[in-house]
């Protein structure tokens, strides 16, 4: 027998003691991975999760994946092992241990587009940091001092232009609304003002490369759109620097004007380099505008085929609208806001079965085991948040609109049978449209308080219909393919 015979010859006993002696090491045998396909190498199964759907619903690929391995499986996605979960246990699992067992893992792509330092990739101190600056600029106190007055004057400016009998669409409408908004508080840019239209159009290019490919190729959406991105950031440093200058001019002995736009904010309070700056900048815009505008546009998209809906916000709004015309106040405040109660089960449930925000990306930092199921260190989880919303199994027909299921009291006008009145005590419990943990949405409050103030102002001025029949898809971005067109007609209450 020749040495390599006699290798080959001892190998499999070699391999089965090593096997046996990892086996008995290790305190997890062996892994008990979630069922599921691998896919082709590389590609995976990526093209058919990314496959373009209707936004209410989870898509034929979750639908048959979840009919066949149930509702956590391991799929390959994006290049990588992959757990996904619409488990709503295991989504509130993962943003509980955010830092400790997973942390944020977006592709690369969004890195090289939204930019190294931009939140959503950052980890650790860091992103902590950050996310003060953002939590501190969002605050419960700026929202009710001064957020709801500038709030409430965009959605004006947006309502006077509004024509009859005419289609437009009601997305581009509510990004001017949002952009603008975001625009001001970050940048102080006035709505209109030539250096305002020009940040949008360069936005407009940076938004079709960040849902594209990211093919780098002359020409490509992605290339374009790394070249606005560019101009963009060139855009807030002059920004930067003119704040700068004018803090420098100023007399030590005049009075400083406590800055009020973010960028004063964080050029005054935090220690963050120049491109760090830049970056928290250009990502809080693309957060803070894409996602509630197309919540806007679900809203007003929802409610048109909902009669009742609009019956009653139009009785809740005008009854706040009447108090204020006899009190002779015409700015909305906190006071009235809080009055929108029906308006905030509208709010949710457009939410719910919208679902602007499909999936996040994590990564598992260690071995996890859940629910007798092992996620391995290193693999990618995905948190699918729209179906756990679209589950019926935690709302009763959950494909249908019905605000009225977020009702306390469980009282139901809008002439629904009861039976759709979820009385399901969890509802809040399995409801994360904002994620979850140490990442949940920092804009979450002020995203509530423009679909508010915009509704409050539609149902006063407007009836409207879709002009052309159009549904929202996944693309996975959110989106309705024409803008959805719609028609209105302005209504008269004497207000
Ligand atoms: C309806 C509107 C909105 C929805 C559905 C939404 C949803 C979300 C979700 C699900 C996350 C978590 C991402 C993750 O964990 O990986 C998130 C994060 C974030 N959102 Fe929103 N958002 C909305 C509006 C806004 C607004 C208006 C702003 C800012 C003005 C904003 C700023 C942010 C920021 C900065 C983060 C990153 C937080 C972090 O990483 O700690 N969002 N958002
Ligand atoms: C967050 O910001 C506040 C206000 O600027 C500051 O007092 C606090 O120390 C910050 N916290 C952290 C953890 O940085
Ligand atoms: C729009 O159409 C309605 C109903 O057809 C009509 O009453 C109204 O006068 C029209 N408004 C304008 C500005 O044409
Ligand atoms: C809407 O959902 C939030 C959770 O995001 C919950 O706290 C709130 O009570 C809900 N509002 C209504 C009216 O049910």
């Amino acid at each position: 027998m020749s040495d390599l015979q006699f290798f080959l010859y001892l190998l499999p006993f070699v391999l089965a003691l090593s096997w046996t002696l990892n086996f008995l090491k290790r305190k997890n045998p062996l892994p008990n991975l979630p069922p599921g396909n691998k896919g082709l190498p590389f590609i995976g199964e990526t093209i058919g999760y990314l496959k373009p759907h209707p936004a209410t619903t989870i898509g034929k690929f979750m639908e048959q994946h979840i009919a066949r391995f149930g509702k956590i499986y391991k799929a390959n996605l994006f290049g990588e092992p992959t757990i996904v979960s619409a488990d709503a246990g295991l989504n509130r699992f993962i943003f509980q241990n955010e830092g400790k067992l997973f942390e944020s893992s977006y592709p690369s792509s969004i890195g090289g587009i939204l930019g190294k330092w931009s939140m959503l990739v950052l980890v650790g101190d860091l992103h902590r940091d950050m996310r003060n600056i953002s939590l501190n600029f969002l605050s419960h106190s700026r929202l009710k001092a001064h957020l709801i007055r500038e709030v409430e004057s965009h959605a004006l400016l947006v309502f006077e232009t509004w024509q009859e009998n005419c289609s437009f669409s009601a997305q581009d409408e509510a990004k001017k609304f949002t952009f603008n908004v975001m625009a001001k508080q970050i940048l102080s840019l006035n709505h209109g003002e030539a250096e305002t239209e020009q940040l949008k159009k360069e936005y407009i290019n940076f938004m079709k490369g960040v849902v594209s490919a990211p093919v780098n190729l002359p020409g490509s959406p992605y290339r374009r759109a790394l070249k606005s991105r560019t101009a963009i950031l060139d855009f807030i440093e002059m920004k930067m620097e003119e704040k700068i200058k004018k803090k420098k001019m100023m007399n030590d002995g005049s009075e400083q004007k406590e800055e009020d736009d973010l960028l004063g904010w964080v050029l005054k309070y935090s220690s963050l380099s120049t491109e760090q700056i830049l970056d928290l900048i250009l990502s809080l815009l693309f957060a803070g505008h894409e996602t509630s505008s197309v919540s806007i546009a679900l809203a007003i998209f929802f409610l048109e085929g909902s009669p009742s809906a609009v019956e009653q916000l139009r009785e809740e709004h005008l009854m706040i609208a009447r108090a204020k015309q006899q009190l002779g106040e015409k700015e909305l405040n906190w006071e009235d806001y809080k009055k929108m109660e029906f308006t905030q089960c509208v709010i949710n449930e457009t939410l719910r079965l919208g679902n602007v925000v499909r999936f996040l990306h994590r990564k598992a930092l260690k071995d996890v085991r859940y629910k007798g199921y092992d996620i391995p260190c290193g693999w990618k989880v995905l948190p699918v948040i729209a179906a756990v919303h679209l589950d019926s199994a935690h709302y009763d027909h959950p494909h249908l609109f019905n605000p009225w299921r977020w009702h306390q009291n469980g009282n139901n006008r809008g002439g629904i049978s009861s039976s759709a009145t979820n009385s399901n005590p969890t509802i809040g419990h399995n409801f994360m449209p904002f994620g979850g943990g140490q990442r949940l949405c920092p804009g979450s409050e002020l995203a509530k308080l423009e679909m508010a103030i915009f509704i409050h102002h539609l149902v006063l001025k407007f009836q409207w219909k879709i002009a052309d029949k159009d549904q929202a898809f996944v693309y996975p971005f959110v989106e309705f393919p024409k803008g959805l067109p719609i028609e209105v007609q302005r209504l008269s209450f004497g207000l």
